[in-house]
């Protein structure tokens, strides 16, 4: 091998041990059910590995330790031990192995029950605590908590997305007409990333998610404020950003509780400032972020439903950013 080879081979090498942590990997598993995914493909690899090195070593020995011709009765017996028992006994064990642990994977939540929607581009996240009559609406953030089992409920609107959140889970489909279940037990306090996981259009690469998991206590209160209604603009600029978004029609699309905003078209944006992400991951929560959404949405997510405000000048503007910026 050269240098050059042997360098590279060492930076790729790197390159896959890096993509195995983080806030989105599978290897990295923050809640039951990633873990024991987690555990069958470490699984699945030793028995690949296995076979790799069997097939390997027999053709090195054949090659270059004895290649002289196998008498009839030793080539009949290699091709039944390596054809037939070797394939079947590890096969057998990989496919009981991933059999025993898909009960666990079926498991009903027993906890918090949640309604995940699959928009164009956008994920619309029902909390459904106990007794309610009504959810608790939110967008594109998932908050959990650690140490119960969540029960999910997927929906889709209009065409198949699929829900992945690879640091707690496996992925399930999201289908028009059809309600889809799974359920996800944190066991780690931190923040994720899931995204849609099967084409659903134009802006399916733009269609993510993030995830908090928080211990009960914290959860319990972050739920609490969650259902809250919208803080009030506390500055001049923000009172006349929501002004200005009432005025231009964007209740129409978007409720903010507590307001006159009551639009189910576009996601809930009553606490939108506490969360994670803006456009489904496609930006941040900051001004500058949210005044490139509201000036022309399908420049970041291309095809995006929201129209652009780009004929509303930029003071108009930066005061609906500092409104929504505001609404934790
Ligand atoms: Cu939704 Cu891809």
């Amino acid at each position: 091998m050269t240098r050059r080879a042997a360098a590279a081979l060492c930076l790729l090498s790197l390159l896959a041990l890096a993509a195995c942590t983080g806030p989105q990997s599978a290897l990295d598993p923050a809640g039951r059910d990633s873990a024991t995914l987690s555990r069958l493909f470490w699984f699945m690899l030793a028995g690949a590995a296995v076979l790799w090195a069997a097939m390997n070593g027999l053709m090195f020995y054949a090659w270059r330790v004895d290649p002289r011709p196998m008498s009839v009765r030793g080539a009949r017996t290699l091709i039944f031990a390596g054809g037939v028992v070797l394939p079947t006994v590890v096969l057998s064990g990989l496919l009981g192995y991933g059999l025993s642990i898909m009960p666990d994977q079926r498991a009903p939540g027993d906890g918090l029950r949640v309604e995940v929607t699959g928009e164009q581009w956008w994920f619309r996240v029902d909390y459904w605590p106990d007794g309610a009559a009504e959810p608790i609406r939110s967008a594109n953030e998932l908050v959990l908590p650690v140490g119960s089992r969540s029960e999910i409920t997927l929906k889709a609107d209009q065409v198949i997305h699929s829900f992945w959140l690879p640091s707690l889970g496996g992925k399930t489909d999201m289908i028009p007409g059809r309600v889809n279940r799974m359920s996800l037990e944190p066991t780690d306090v931190g923040e994720f990333r899931g995204q849609c996981a099967e084409f659903c259009g134009e802006s399916h690469a733009w269609m993510a998610f993030t995830a908090k998991t928080l211990s009960p206590d914290d959860f319990a209160a972050w739920l609490t404020a969650e259902a809250a209604p919208a803080a009030p603009p506390r500055t001049d600029l923000a009172r006349s950003g929501r002004d200005a978004f009432m005025a231009q029609g964007c209740g129409g699309c978007h409720a903010i509780r507590g307001t006159p905003a009551r639009g189910q078209v576009g996601p809930d944006l009553t606490h939108l400032g506490s969360r994670l992400n803006l456009a489904a991951g496609a930006l941040e929560v900051t001004r500058p972020d949210l005044i490139a959404w509201i000036t022309d949405p399908s420049a970041i997510k291309p095809a995006a439903r929201m129209p652009a405000y780009d004929h509303l000048d930029t003071g108009t503007i930066a005061a609906m950013a500092a409104y929504l910026e505001g609404l934790r």
